[in-house]
């Protein structure tokens, strides 16, 4: 059942800071604290805003998103599970899995002792249609100075299922092509756009479209903004990352994505794909979890 907004408003009533919203029908909360602005649709559990007191917003949001029911958000955070992409057994179904399509469960807020959000998607007849496992997502947003996700998966069947899962994270940038990431130098990738895995040389550098899957990648990376002085560190317990800017023509290729805006973004996710794919046996959960700091490039040990 949808989550109303009046049901909403009143179930949080004593929570400083919140409130509730909707973009054409989708329920959006919105978090003000002392020390940041959240924002979080229940669809997807999808954090389409973060800015942390004297930063600019972490996030880049599309002008073109559709606020649908059942459809992908562009921008923010998209959490994808349980495929990564194409479903290679069905390549009919849709891209990225449907967690970030269905409408997650507002299950708790606080902002004392530690300020917290946590959301919950649980599978049903309706997930059933697409994967026929039991399970149980919950995503817990930690807002502060820094932005922290604690994604727990678990296994509530009586049989181990295999998963792809990540974080989807569109960081908002001053130019793509003055960006760089670094801590992959070393690490192996999939080039979507080419046919060997090779290794990564140096940082990553946007000079074209950019689309590549990294295994087995080091806890912390970071997202060099050259032109705005800024750096994002990324720390993370996923052994995935997948870099994506889609450049021009493939930005003309998608409808709810402006054509001029792809320099505005870059795409860190943290995740477990294809060889880093996670077996899930009954009974079992596991965190995937991310750490987002915003600091001037200047104070970084890792400028570039
Ligand atoms: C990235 C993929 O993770 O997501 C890209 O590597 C894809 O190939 C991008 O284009 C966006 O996917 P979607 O389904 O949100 O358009």
């Amino acid at each position: 059942m949808r989550q109303n907004l009046q049901h909403l408003r009143s179930q949080f009533s004593e929570i400083p800071g919140l409130t509730f919203d909707d973009e054409k029908g989708l329920v959006r909360l919105t978090l003000v604290t002392p020390e940041c602005q959240l924002q979080v649709f229940l669809q997807g559990a999808h954090v389409s805003h973060f800015q942390s007191l004297g930063q600019e917003p972490l996030l880049f949001m599309s002008e073109k998103a559709r606020y649908e029911e059942e459809t992908p958000i562009r921008g923010g955070i998209p959490l994808i599970f349980p495929w990564f992409g194409p479903r290679r057994d069905r390549p009919n179904s849709g891209a990225h899995g449907f967690a970030r399509n269905l409408e997650w469960k507002l299950t708790q807020v606080q902002t004392s002792p530690e300020t917290m959000v946590v959301l919950e998607l649980t599978s049903s007849d309706r997930t059933k249609l697409e994967w026929g496992h039991d399970f149980r997502l919950r995503l817990y947003i930690y807002p502060e100075k820094s932005l922290t996700l604690s994604w727990e998966i678990e296994n509530l069947g009586e049989r181990a299922f295999p998963f792809e899962a990540a974080l989807h994270t569109y960081f908002r940038v001053s130019n793509a092509r003055h960006c760089c990431v670094l801590g992959l130098d070393g690490a192996r990738y999939l080039d979507h756009l080419g046919p060997e895995p090779i290794e990564q040389q140096g940082p990553i550098n946007f000079e074209a479209e950019t689309d590549r899957i990294y295994f087995n990648v080091p806890e912390t990376l970071y997202l060099n903004d050259k032109e705005a002085g800024t750096q994002i560190e990324i720390s993370s317990n996923a052994l995935s990352s997948i870099v994506w800017n889609p450049w021009v023509d493939k930005a003309r290729r998608m409808e709810d994505f402006g054509d001029e805006e792809w320099p505005s973004m870059v795409c860190i996710e943290s995740g477990a794909v294809r060889d880093n794919e996670i077996h899930l046996l009954p009974g079992e959960t596991v965190i995937l979890a991310a750490t987002y700091i915003q600091a001037p490039l200047a104070d970084s040990p890792a400028a570039h």
